[in-house]
């Protein structure tokens, strides 16, 4: 569905830097711990067919270094931070590509990505060039810039048929609020579906959209909201099989709109694929039916592609494996590559919508600024130059198919199911019951893993693997080996049957 790139415009080896240490082609680059001048520190991209860095551990896990920086940021940080930090307890010093390294010299093959923030790996020569450049000349936004006029172009080129327009935002929160403030603004209506399983974001427009328990104690909820089951197959809450189903989950969403809207419904957000649920893949034909819910009512279907996007999921849009056309994407996360840019793609036509498309109405202080412009920019020319997309669905399928051995040999690996490096693991105390694995058997999979140099999100029953898309083939598989030994260790070691 993405359209091909024109040729780059110019690369980072052609951008002239004037700043401080940096030469004609760009800033010094240096290897190892960050240099007190403040000289970018990077590697020089590995050539296409390398490996890789490889895990190396060579302290305790958490090291002194570590343990000592990880102390004194919780003596002043809030309670309140991301759960994998606090389980790691580490400090990190540099990345290279799809890993990190440990203020302790310790290697760590990245399962994890920031939650597939990291699409271009950790200190890509061209990102850091690029956004090193453009520091020297101009960071606060608001005009036109040859950078941003760029970007935009870039992303109208990558963007599917038909939302070639978009507003940049910095947050996904922010942008999935802006794309149901347009959705109301074309519709004159207010209500919205969301999905069981759903996230999209914390703020006060978007908390009640959240799919799970966690907007417990946020209340009151804004109005006109509700939820439905999504396609979450291993986990049905209809105890129903696909396709046998006839996709009674949609069936069930037109019955509850039925009963339950004003008849004021704008939009349905959906993720093509649910990230924060799990990496939970729907049926291909899910989204094209969800739509046509949405078309029932006059709504709005936004497709919430903040994880999906950038090809994550082996494709440029995760809307591509179904072939659905929403009217509104969110974007952001591995858009800007570690930058924090997020964005909402439209179309002409909806831009023009009031009061979204009137002057100052859907802008914000930092959306597309000169730094987010450049990031945008440079993680789509890369991701073009590079083949990530293809590099995705490539090490995706490998990876998946080491994991599917894991089911073969694990009997608490219930599911495995994933899409280009989107990937999600079930871990389960009975594969009939399909009940959960406890906390304190996850927690101990997070950390034995780390112990011995791979870092994923799987400190939940429900395990994320979400990689840079650039990791190698020999990264994937020493990630998978570490899952390995790590599951037999619970097998040998621990009552994960039983254990809370
Ligand atoms: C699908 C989806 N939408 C929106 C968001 C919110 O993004 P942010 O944390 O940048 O506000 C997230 C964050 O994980 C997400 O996964």
């Amino acid at each position: 569905m993405s359209k091909p790139h024109p040729p780059a415009l110019r690369t980072a080896g052609e951008l002239k830097i004037t700043n401080g240490s940096g030469t004609a082609n760009g800033p010094a680059i240096s290897k190892g711990p960050a240099p007190a001048n403040g000289a970018v520190t990077a590697s020089e991209p590995r050539p296409p067919g390398m490996p890789g860095l490889q895990p190396n551990i060579t302290t305790a896990v958490p090291g002194p270094k570590s343990r000592a920086l990880f102390a004194e940021e919780q003596s002043h940080i809030a309670p309140g931070r991301q759960r994998i930090s606090l389980l790691a307890s580490l400090a990190f010093d540099h990345g290279e590509g799809a890993t990190l390294t440990d203020v302790d010299g310790n290697v760590f093959v990245d399962f994890f990505a920031g939650v597939g923030v990291a699409s271009l790996g950790h200190a890509h020569p061209a990102l850091v060039r690029a956004l090193a450049h453009q520091a020297s000349r101009l960071i606060v936004g608001t005009f036109a810039t040859p950078e941003r006029a760029e970007a935009f172009r870039l992303l109208g080129e990558a963007a599917p048929a038909g939302l070639e327009r978009a507003h940049l935002y910095s947050g996904g929160a922010e942008a999935v609020e802006a794309a149901l403030r347009l959705a109301r603004s074309k519709t004159k209506r207010h209500e919205v579906l969301s999905f069981w399983g759903g996230f999209h974001g914390k703020t006060g427009g978007v908390i009640g959209l959240i799919g799970d328990e966690s907007k417990q104690g946020y209340g009151p909820l804004p109005g006109g909201q509700y939820m439905v089951p999504y396609a979450d197959c291993y986990r049905c809450p209809f105890k129903m099989e696909y396709p046998r189903c006839g996709m009674y989950c949609v069936d069930f969403a037109r019955q509850q709109l039925k009963r339950s809207s004003a008849g004021a419904l704008a939009a349905v957000v959906a993720e093509p694929m649910q990230g924060t649920a799990g990496n939970v893949i729907p049926p291909d034909d899910y989204l094209p039916a969800v739509q046509q819910v949405a078309r029932e009512h006059g709504a709005m279907l936004i497709a919430d592609e903040m994880i999906t996007g950038f090809g994550r999921t082996g494709r440029m849009w995760g809307i591509e494996h179904s072939g659905v056309a929403p009217d509104i994407m969110t974007v952001g996360k591995g858009m800007g590559s570690g930058f924090p840019v997020s964005g909402v793609l439209l179309s002409e036509e909806l831009g023009r919508s009031e009061p979204f498309g009137k002057p100052s109405a859907s802008s914000s202080s930092y959306g597309g600024n000169p730094l987010a412009a450049v990031a945008v920019a440079e993680t789509l020319r890369t991701i073009k130059r590079e083949g990530l997309v293809e590099n995705s669905a490539a090490v995706g399928a490998f990876l998946l198919e080491r994991l599917m051995r894991l089911r073969e040999k694990y009997e608490f690996v219930g599911d495995v199911r994933g899409k280009g490096l989107l990937i999600g693991v079930d871990l389960v105390r009975d594969r009939k019951s399909r009940e959960m694995l406890g906390r304190s058997i996850t927690e101990a999979i997070f950390k034995e893993a780390l112990k011995r140099g791979l870092l994923v999100m799987g400190y939940f029953p429900r395990m994320r693997i979400n990689p840079p898309l650039v990791i190698t083939r020999e990264q994937a598989a020493a990630g998978a080996e570490i899952l390995d030994e790590v599951f037999a260790h619970v097998r040998d070691h621990l009552d994960w049957r039983n254990a809370p």
